[in-house]
């Protein structure tokens, strides 16, 4: 962050002039430090939705959403897939630098020694009605781990700080899997020391006693690509969520839950899962223009889902690695999903509509998502599941990195524009002298 002095905002309040220094990012991004507009105007400023406010300063990940980049720590995600694995791409975003071999395999350990979920929890998934919604099961568990890791106090869990992202990176992975195996009634599987974290999810999630599960490697590739692309989005809903929730100084546990919840509704991580139920209804129905209609009907609700992004105002990265994947993994694989050709015909027409166009609507991570998360066989109700999942590094490294801060309690201010006081007081007023008729 670089602040250079002879460049500011002028800014003119009810005749008064102030100076608002002008910050400038490490990738040229420019931002107005209005942290002293309050004190020296009395005024705030008012931006629903947050959509140009910029909530902290970060080291963690970058995006320029005009030409569609995508940045870990500096490394753009493209290379990430193609040369590291998941773990790898966890270490960096919370520990800042890619491992070498020896810190590679030190927190591999830690992922394995934190790997299993303590006995009595198991028991919890017992008490989940059939049909629960296995996003709603995990950040209820996630939540109840402070019961079982007592050491949660803010302090305790920054001086062991390795391990305190270690186990919630790794264990969730695991009640995922058992959530999973509840809700088709299979015992749970437990993790394995000599597998990968992708493959050891894998067979989490499909072995049985008498369907051994045999681990492909272009399975694993595959869900090693689709955990990195989803790793980290900078301030996004559940990470601000994690960032809102972990300013009051609430325990990891907690904060990591807040982001689950925050990530299941369909405008954020829920969306992966509408796409498809969305393009099985285009299927059945067989009209994609009728769709498109509906799309842009303001009368209607109906959406787009998977299309739109309130930062990329072109392709989604994510989304065109998503994409190429499918072509990739299906014909290596044998899969074929009509899915995928109806995810095709949408996108085609959409992107020669005027309204998506003007709009700059293009597809996001989540368009093609999930039809590779039906390829390797997650069912849809897991989807959502799944970038959790592959959200978790990032949450935690924005948790790591804001507890390292001096950051303040997150609480913005509001314009009140109810009733005022003395129009309560003329109405309580007219109360009081009513009763006293009675
Ligand atoms: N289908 C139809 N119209 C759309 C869509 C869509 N998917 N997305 C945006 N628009 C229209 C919207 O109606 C508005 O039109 P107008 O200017 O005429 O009022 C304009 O485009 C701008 O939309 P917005 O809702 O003001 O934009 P936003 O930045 O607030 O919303 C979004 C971003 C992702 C919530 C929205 O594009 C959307 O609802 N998309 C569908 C849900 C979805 O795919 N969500 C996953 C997002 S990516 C994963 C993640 O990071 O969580």
């Amino acid at each position: 962050m670089n602040q250079a002095p002879e460049n500011y905002a002028l800014l003119t309040v009810e005749g008064k002039e102030i100076q608002l220094p002008l910050i400038i990012g490490s990738e040229g991004e420019k931002g107005i430090d209005i942290s002293g507009l309050r004190r020296d105007t009395s005024c705030v400023t008012i931006d629903p939705g947050f959509m140009n406010t910029a909530s902290c300063y970060s080291q963690i990940t970058y995006i320029d959403g005009e030409k569609g980049i995508l940045r870990y720590r500096g490394y753009d995600i493209q290379e990430l897939c193609k040369k590291v694995m998941f773990v790898d791409v966890a270490y960096l975003l919370v520990h800042g630098e890619l491992p070498g071999e020896s810190e590679r395999r030190n927190f591999s350990r830690q992922l394995n020694l934190n790997s299993m979920i303590h006995e009595d929890m198991r028991r919890f998934f017992d008490n989940f009605p059939q049909g629960a919604h296995p996003m709603c099961i995990l950040s209820t568990m996630i939540n109840a781990m402070a019961a079982f890791y007592p050491q949660v106090d803010l302090k305790s869990m920054a001086d062991n700080i390795d391990d305190s992202c270690a186990r919630v990176i790794s264990i969730v992975r695991t009640m995922a899997a058992f959530a999973y195996k509840k809700s088709i009634g299979e015992p749970v599987v437990y993790p394995r020391q000599d597998l990968s974290y992708c493959a050891n999810f894998l067979n989490m999630m499909f072995d049985s006693p008498v369907r051994p599960y045999v681990i492909s490697p272009e399975a694993v590739r595959l869900l090693n690509t689709l955990f990195i692309i989803h790793a980290d989005h900078e301030q996004n809903c559940s990470t601000s969520a994690v960032r809102v929730i972990g300013s009051a100084q609430v325990n990891l546990y907690a904060t990591i839950s807040a982001g689950i919840s925050a990530l299941s509704g369909p405008l954020h991580g829920g969306a992966n899962q509408a796409v498809i139920e969305m393009l099985r209804m285009i299927q059945e129905d067989g009209d994609v223009e009728k769709f498109i209609r509906l799309a842009k009907d303001k009368s209607s609700p109906f959406r787009l889902m998977g299309f739109g992004h309130r930062v990329y105002k072109t392709y989604d990265p994510r989304a065109e690695i998503a994409k190429m994947e499918c072509e990739k993994y299906l014909a290596s694989s044998g899969y074929t999903d009509p899915l995928l050709d109806v995810a095709r015909r949408v996108e085609e027409a959409a992107r020669k509509d005027s309204y998506f166009i003007d709009r700059q609507l293009y597809p996001n991570v989540d368009f093609y998502t999930g039809i590779l998360y039906r390829a390797l066989g997650i069912p849809e109700n897991m989807f959502t599941v799944m970038f959790a999942l592959a959200r978790l590094p990032g949450w935690v490294a924005h948790w790591k990195e804001m507890i390292g801060d001096s950051t303040k309690l997150v609480r913005p201010r509001q314009i009140y524009m109810g009733r005022t006081g003395d129009e309560a007081k003329r109405e309580i007023e007219k109360r009081s002298i009513a009763a006293h008729l009675i």
